[in-house]
């Protein structure tokens, strides 16, 4: 049965043509590596750009060569960004180009190749959390496990506004993420269609992780 995704007003594809262009490529197995990096991270700061749109402002004094007036600056919360590693080291300089002040945290989780199921080996997050806009990064979500983990791993260290990240999404993905974590607001380049037998995304990209660092 097919898995209706639109039920979950937390998610949201960001669809702009730019976008799905450099998807596009991404996805071609004759992009290499340097390309595939490159491409990330220009993904992830057009993903950045669309998502946080909701940032609130304020406005502040500012003198220009001809008058003072109000003029709005992003306001309150400082950001941090927390990539899962290895994949979603590739999106972070996309991020830090629209926030060049975040504060990075590292998430290490690995799927199991048998179970799939993700195993944690670091965690390292900046303190204090709470009063941070969180940006969970990743470009790939398949079964959710690793995502629901690491926003897991997140919120027992005190973080509260998150938003988490990724370029591809798979059905099975979005439900287990969405229902575990309503209040995270999720946002994904592209709706794949499926998971196949070994949880990868079809048609996916293949292993972003090996695709990034030149590993297979
Ligand atoms: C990949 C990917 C995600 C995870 C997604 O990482 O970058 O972290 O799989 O799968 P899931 O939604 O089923 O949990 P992987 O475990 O291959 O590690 P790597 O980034 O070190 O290659
Ligand atoms: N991890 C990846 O890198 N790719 C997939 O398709 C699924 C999990």
């Amino acid at each position: 049965m097919s898995i209706d995704v639109s039920k979950y007003s937390n998610f949201t594809v960001l669809d702009h043509p730019l976008l799905q262009h450099k998807i596009t490529m991404l996805r071609d197995i004759h992009t290499g590596t340097n390309q595939f990096r490159t491409l990330v991270s220009e993904i992830a700061t057009l993903m950045g750009y669309e998502a946080f749109r909701d940032l609130p402002t304020e406005d502040i004094e500012v003198e220009t060569p001809i008058e003072t007036c109000q003029s709005p600056v992003i306001a309150g919360r400082k950001m941090a960004i927390v990539p899962i590693l290895r994949a979603g080291l590739g999106m972070v300089d996309g991020i830090l180009t629209l926030s060049p002040t975040a504060k990075v945290g590292h998430i290490g989780l690995y799927r199991d190749p048998v179970t799939h199921e993700p195993h944690e080996y670091y965690c390292k997050l900046p303190r204090p959390i709470e009063q941070r806009l969180i940006v969970l990064l990743d470009p790939m979500l398949a079964t959710g496990g690793s995502a629901v983990d690491a926003l897991n791993l997140i919120k027992q260290h005190g973080g509260k506004n998150i938003k988490f990240m990724c370029i591809i999404a798979a059905p099975e993905g979005v439900a287990r993420v969405c229902e575990a974590h309503p209040d995270v607001k999720v946002y994904a380049g592209h709706l794949d269609r499926e998971l196949n037998e070994n949880k990868y995304i079809c048609p996916g990209l293949g292993d972003a992780g090996d695709r990034i660092f030149g590993t297979k």
